[in-house]
């Protein structure tokens, strides 16, 4: 019995071992978190809501990088959105299929191309992959969430707004230009060695699941455990509304049905 016991004592040993290796080699491959709904405390200074980290020596410096977006009453045309995103609004009708000057129904999925860099060096905890856009605070009221997760759906962050402006959080006003760091990422060594191309930053909306997701970008090139392994994630973890995933993609995403 006491064989047994030491016997099962070792074998525990050795699964914690592997564990603590392959958690290590996990982390040393590791890529982006996923910043799991932390995005909703805005007084708690979370490293993953501040933006994904390009620290590292071996990461790509600038890319060409992508977004979704949904359309609202206010941003309903190619021009409105790339306006919003800082962005080009002929490559955003081409890219979703519509013209220049045309109007989009409410909540559609769009996909917007955005200029990804390593930047974002000043905010405290960076530097950060981003691309840097302005919004000027539009009625009395807005709050750094509110243009989070309302106005920009969930691409940046209230922590990210606090940390990269210096307007007190407690005294916007309309008028006053916030600097909105929009947070992308440039693939890793791993993923150009497995064919990434780029990393598209899905917004997740109500009933998504990263399967689903997968297979909406399949043409693309994307992949549900590569969806996992970007965003550090386990099959068993839950993906909330209102939050970026990203996406590695082989090939430029456009709106076509798959
Ligand atoms: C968050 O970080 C900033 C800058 O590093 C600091 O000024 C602030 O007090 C921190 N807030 C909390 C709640 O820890
Ligand atoms: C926007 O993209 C189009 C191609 O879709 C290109 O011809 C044009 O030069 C771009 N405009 C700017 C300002 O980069
Ligand atoms: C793009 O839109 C046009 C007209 O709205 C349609 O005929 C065409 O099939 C669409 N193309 C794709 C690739 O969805
Ligand atoms: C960013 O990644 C590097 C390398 O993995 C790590 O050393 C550093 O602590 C990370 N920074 C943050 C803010 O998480
Ligand atoms: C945002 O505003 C700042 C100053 O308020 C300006 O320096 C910067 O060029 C603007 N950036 C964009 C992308 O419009
Ligand atoms: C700005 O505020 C006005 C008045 O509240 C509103 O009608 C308009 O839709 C807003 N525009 C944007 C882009 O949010
Ligand atoms: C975030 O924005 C969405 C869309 O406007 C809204 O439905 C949701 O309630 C907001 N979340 C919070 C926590 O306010």
């Amino acid at each position: 019995m006491a064989g047994n016991n030491s016997n099962s004592g070792q074998w525990l040993l050795l699964y914690l071992c592997i564990s603590c290796i392959s958690l290590l080699f996990h982390s040393s491959q590791a890529q982006q978190s996923y910043v799991n709904n932390k995005q909703l405390q805005c007084e708690q200074n979370y490293t993953t809501t501040l933006g994904y980290n390009c620290s590292t020596t071996s990461t790509t410096p600038s890319c060409l990088s992508y977004v979704t977006f949904r359309s609202t009453t206010d941003y309903n045309t190619p021009v409105s959105i790339a306006n919003l995103l800082n962005t080009n609004s002929s490559e955003v009708a081409r890219l979703n299929n519509f013209s220049e000057d045309s109007t989009i129904s409410p909540d559609t999925l769009i996909i917007a191309p955005i200029s990804c860099s390593c930047s974002g060096a000043r905010a405290p905890g960076g530097p950060f992959y981003q691309h840097q856009t302005n919004y000027s605070l539009n009625f009395t009221g807005e709050t750094y969430f509110s243009v989070a997760n309302n106005t920009y759906q969930g691409l940046t962050t209230c922590q990210s707004l606090i940390s990269q402006n210096t307007y007190d959080y407690q005294n916007l006003v309309a008028g006053m230009e916030v600097n909105v760091p929009v947070r992308c990422a440039c693939p890793s060594k791993k993923q150009v060695d497995d064919g990434y191309k780029y990393l598209l930053a899905y917004l997740i909306t109500w009933g998504n699941n990263v399967n689903q997701i997968a297979r909406s970008f399949r043409d693309s090139g994307a992949n549900y455990m590569s969806i996992l392994e970007a965003n550090e994630l386990e099959a068993k973890n839950i993906i909330f509304p209102f939050t970026p995933l990203l996406v590695p993609l082989k090939k430029e995403p456009n709106r076509k049905k798959s």
